[in-house]
């Protein structure tokens, strides 16, 4: 049974497409690499010895998409792929509008066409906006707060309309948390570019000495500490969440919105503390003022996703912070070493297979061995 993952090369992509190989279904990644390095394939297969198929496609090629669908026989699609940065969002609207929104439709309208009706959609739980109330359940008011979380709040109705269309669809929206970890082999993890805007990967940043200092982005919020609380949520966790939402949309057909959370929220003081005492490693940081458009305390009820998908998190802070720092002191650079080299031979190679990555990562070797 093939499973299409669009953005299957990201941070979360990457752990959900292992997650899959290993639950045993057979995989096919359609990334455009905008926000991705293909390294993160070589080591998908070595975490899980299975081979997959990649095609390197931006989902606003219509045409390039089709050719997907009209070769293989896709069984259901995990929805990845998107812009996500706030900031970004902000100053950029209409590229995150065309973007996101355009490149849903796009695979919808092919997922009609070819009879594909099976799908899991990747939300946030940046939906709710500024909830009245914790934890936070899905009936709860939603109010996206910037453009890149109206996106998602789009999609969201957009799926609405398309299953109220036709109940033959069968649509699973996640609402994720703070996803941070890493897989635990410290073969793959989150790797931003630039200086990271999310917590955990700037505190990684700091523990390998490449930042200097945190700054801790509000100190007066009406929490334990008076710093911002999150309901963070290990990445492995949160896959296997996709998983038990792929099976339910495989068995059912219907249209479900999930919270995928722990329930659990930190601070960021107690996360600074948790991380220096699991690694023994220090991070100076500052405290400083609100960061615009952050809320006070956010954390998930996520008791529907445990009785309807029989799924729950696991894993705690302490794996969290472990995994996430594995994975930056394994990978220092991230997968930046083989970037460019990687990059340009996919783009002219255009379609991949699994063997055009192992040619990849040959020459990435011949290269570094004649420079
Ligand atoms: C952010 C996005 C959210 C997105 C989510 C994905 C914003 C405003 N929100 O959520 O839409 O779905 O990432 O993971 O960007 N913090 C610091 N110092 C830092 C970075 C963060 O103190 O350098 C604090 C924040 O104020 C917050 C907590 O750490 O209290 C978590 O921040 P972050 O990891 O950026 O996640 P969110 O803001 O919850």
């Amino acid at each position: 049974m093939t499973i299409l993952v669009t953005g299957g090369a990201g941070f979360i992509g990457s752990h959900i497409s292992v997650e899959l190989l290993n639950a045993g279904y057979n995989l096919m990644i359609v990334d455009n690499f905008s926000n991705s390095n293909p390294e993160v394939l070589r080591r998908i297969q070595k975490i899980t010895g299975k081979s997959f198929e990649i095609h390197q496609i931006d989902l606003l090629n219509e045409k390039d998409l089709e050719r997907v669908f009209i070769e293989n026989r896709i069984e259901a699609v995990i929805h990845l792929a998107g812009l996500k940065a706030v900031g970004e969002s902000v100053v950029e609207p209409l590229k995150y509008y065309r973007t996101n929104i355009n490149s849903t439709i796009n695979l919808c309208k092919l997922m009609k066409k070819y009879h594909v009706r099976k799908l899991v959609f990747s939300s946030s739980a940046t939906v709710y906006g500024m909830p009245d109330k914790v934890p936070i359940a899905e009936d709860f008011p939603l109010k996206a707060m910037n453009p890149y979380g109206r996106t998602k709040l789009m999609i969201e109705e957009i799926l609405q309309d398309i299953y109220i269309s036709d109940k033959q669809w069968s649509i699973s929206i996640l609402r994720y948390f703070n996803p941070i970890g890493a897989h635990e082999s410290g073969l793959i993890g989150d790797n931003p570019n630039g200086i990271p805007n999310n917590l955990m990967p700037f505190i990684t940043k700091v523990a390998i000495g490449e930042l200097k200092e945190l700054k801790v982005f509000g100190q007066h919020y009406p929490t334990i500490d008076g710093t911002g609380v999150r309901d963070y949520i290990h990445v492995i966790d949160l896959a296997k969440g996709h998983v038990a939402a792929l099976d339910k949309v495989l068995k059912t057909n219907s249209i479900n919105t999930y919270n995928l959370g722990t329930g659990q929220g930190y601070s960021v003081l107690e996360i600074i503390t948790a991380f220096e005492s699991i690694t023994g490693i220090k991070i100076p940081f500052q405290l400083s003022e609100p960061r615009l458009g952050d809320i006070a305390i956010c954390y998930a009820d996520s008791s529907k996703a445990k009785m309807e998908l029989g799924w729950e998190a696991e894993k705690g802070i302490i794996e969290m912070c472990r995994d996430a720092w594995r994975w930056q002191r394994k990978n220092p650079n991230g997968y930046q070493d083989n970037k460019l080299i990687s990059n340009s031979r996919i783009r002219d190679s255009g379609l991949m297979n699994m063997e055009s990555t192992e040619e990849v990562e040959k020459n990435v070797v011949d290269e570094k061995t004649y420079t």
